[in-house]
Formats: structure tokens, sequence, C-alpha cells
């Protein structure tokens, strides 16, 4: 359903009170979002349920921000993350993100569950640049497989530069 929507240059914002929650089934199709969810969006809850998270993505995401949160999940761990998201308007809106896995009373990981905080814009500021050029790793390969395990080389290199874990680092930002 989603419609290709061109990205804008205005960027929207929710209140540092609210929380954006979603929560995916195991292939990542949203079944739950909340009202902040909705009302920054743009999509209803209707319109979302059943959808790829990826409804919110936005064209300036490196890909291997992605990878490394389902190789994250699929370890059955959680993972905090920064993410720039697109509203069905084109806008965009940053979020600090910590998604983690949702397990059974038996410990089977049945789905997957999302809270997103508002993130410090000194942050943003120091990660948008880190981001562009993680894209434009990508970019600078035909092959899609190669631009994104050059990306996510590029991102590991990055982290270990600075001597600390990909958690230790988001957290020292
Ligand atoms: C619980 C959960 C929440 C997610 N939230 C977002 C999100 O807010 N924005 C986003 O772009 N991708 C989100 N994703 C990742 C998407 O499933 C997808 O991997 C990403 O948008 C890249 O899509 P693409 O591979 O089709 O480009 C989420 C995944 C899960 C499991």
């Amino acid at each position: 359903m989603k419609q290709a929507v061109a990205p804008t240059s205005v960027e929207v914002f929710f209140d540092p009170d609210d929380i954006i929650v979603s929560k995916t089934d195991l292939k990542g199709r949203i079944t739950y979002a909340n009202k902040v969810f909705t009302d920054i969006c743009g999509y209803s809850e209707a319109e979302l349920i059943g959808q790829p998270h990826s409804i919110v993505r936005h064209p300036d995401m490196p890909r291997c921000v992605f990878k490394l949160l389902w190789d994250t999940l699929a370890e059955g761990r959680e993972i905090f993350a920064y993410v720039k998201n697109m509203t069905r308007r084109g806008d965009y809106y940053w979020v600090f993100a910590h998604v983690t896995p949702s397990f059974d009373a038996a410990g089977k990981v049945i789905g997957y569950h999302s809270n997103r905080r508002v993130p410090d814009r000194r942050v943003i500021a120091a990660l948008a640049p880190v981001y562009q050029q993680l894209a434009d790793v990508e970019a600078g390969h035909r092959n899609g497989k190669d631009g994104l395990a050059a990306s996510a080389r590029h991102m590991t290199d990055f982290v270990k530069s600075k001597n600390v874990s990909y958690d230790q680092f988001i957290f020292s930002l």
C-alpha cells in the first residue's frame, strides 16, 4: 500500500515525554502501533497493521544499521539505535529506539517490540554525517550485497576505532 513518497526537508517532532511504540511479528510486519506513532507518521493504525516496518523507512538510513538490528535480534538480544524515519508526507523524524525480542512463556521469540524516545540533538548532529558516510559507501557499490558488506565493515571499523563495543559507543554519544 505504500506509495512512492518523495522525502522532504521538513523535520517533525514528538513530545519528549512521549514514547513511540510498535510491535512486529517475526518478519517485521507491524502488529501494534500506539497513538504517538500514528500521530507522527500519518498512517492510521489500520493502515499500519500487517505492513512491513519499512513503511516508515527513510532513504537516508544506511542499510547496515538495519542489518545490525536484525542480526542482534536474531541472537535474541536487544539493540539501541538512532533512526531517521519518514512520515506519510515524506517529512522526517529522528528517534532513539530500543528494540527487543518478545518471548513466550517457553522462552521462544514470538515477535519484536520497539520503544522510541526523542533523541538528544547533539547526538543526531554527530551521527547524521556518519550515517551519510555509510550510505555513501553503500551507494558506491553497484551490487547491493557488496555495498552492504562494505558499509557494515566501515561501521564495525568506525566503532572499533573508538575502542568500544557498539553498545558502549551508542551510550557514549
Ligand atoms: C520491532 C521493529 C521495529 C522497527 N522499526 C523500524 C523503524 O522505525 N524504521 C525503520 O526504517 N525500520 C524499522 N525496522 C526495521 C525494518 O523491519 C526494516 O528492516 C528496515 O526498515 C529496512 O527495510 P528494507 O530492508 O526493506 O530497506 C524495525 C524492525 C523491527 C523488528
